[in-house]
C-alpha cells in the first residue's frame, strides 16, 4: 500500500530542504564511493557494481535529514543499521576509513558551516556505533556457521 507523504511542519526547513533534496544526497554518496573504490579495507565489502549501492544509502540519508519515509523506509522498512551491517567486519580501521571518505565527500558538498557541522557529528557518531569487532581484536571476523549435527551422530 502506498502511504501518503507524511505531513510537513509549517515553517520548518529541514536539512534535506536546505541542501536541495535527494539530488544532493545522491552526489554525496557518489563522491563517497569514489573514495571507497580504491580503499583496500572497504572495497572488498561492497558489491562489484558500486553504483548499485548508491540509491539505498542516499535514500536513507535523505530520509534521516528530513526528506520523509518515501526515500527509504517505504521500500526498505526500518533501517536497522546494526543488523544490516552485521555481515561486514567493521573494526576501528574500517570505520576510520569509511568516515574519512564520507567527511571528504561532506566537505566538498558546498554546505553552510551549520549544516556541515551537523553532518560531520552525525557521521562520526553513527559510524562508531556500527563497529562490530572489539578494538583489541586484531582478527578479521570469520563467521562460521556451525554444522547441524547429523542424525545418529
Ligand atoms: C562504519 C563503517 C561502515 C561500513 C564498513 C559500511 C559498509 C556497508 C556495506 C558493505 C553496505 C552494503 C552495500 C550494498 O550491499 O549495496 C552498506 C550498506 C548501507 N550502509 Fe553502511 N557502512 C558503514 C557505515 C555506515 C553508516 C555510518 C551509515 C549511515 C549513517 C551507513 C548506511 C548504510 C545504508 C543505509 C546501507 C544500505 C542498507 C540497505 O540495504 O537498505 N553505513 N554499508
Amino acid at each position: 500500500m502506498k502511504r501518503d507523504k507524511p505531513p510537513r511542519l509549517e515553517g520548518v526547513t529541514t536539512i534535506f530542504d536546505s541542501v536541495g533534496g535527494l539530488e544532493w544526497f545522491t552526489s554525496l554518496v557518489e563522491r563517497f564511493y569514489e573514495g571507497v573504490a580504491t580503499d583496500p579495507i572497504l572495497r572488498p565489502m561492497y558489491p562489484e557494481d558500486l553504483a548499485s549501492s548508491v540509491p539505498n544509502t542516499a535514500g536513507f540519508l535523505a530520509q534521516y535529514f528530513g526528506g520523509g519515509s518515501q526515500y527509504y523506509s517505504d521500500e526498505r522498512g526500518h533501517p536497522r543499521l546494526r543488523v544490516r551491517h552485521a555481515p561486514f567486519p567493521i573494526d576501528q580501521a574500517a570505520r576510520d576509513a569509511w568516515l574519512g571518505h564520507m567527511l571528504n565527500a561532506v566537505r566538498s558538498g558546498g554546505l553552510s558551516p551549520e549544516n556541515e557541522e551537523v553532518m560531520v557529528e552525525y557521521f562520526e557518531r553513527s559510524s562508531q556505533f556500527l563497529v562490530n569487532i572489539e578494538p583489541e581484536d586484531n582478527r578479521r571476523r570469520i563467521i562460521v556457521k556451525a554444522a547441524e549435527p547429523s542424525e545418529g551422530s
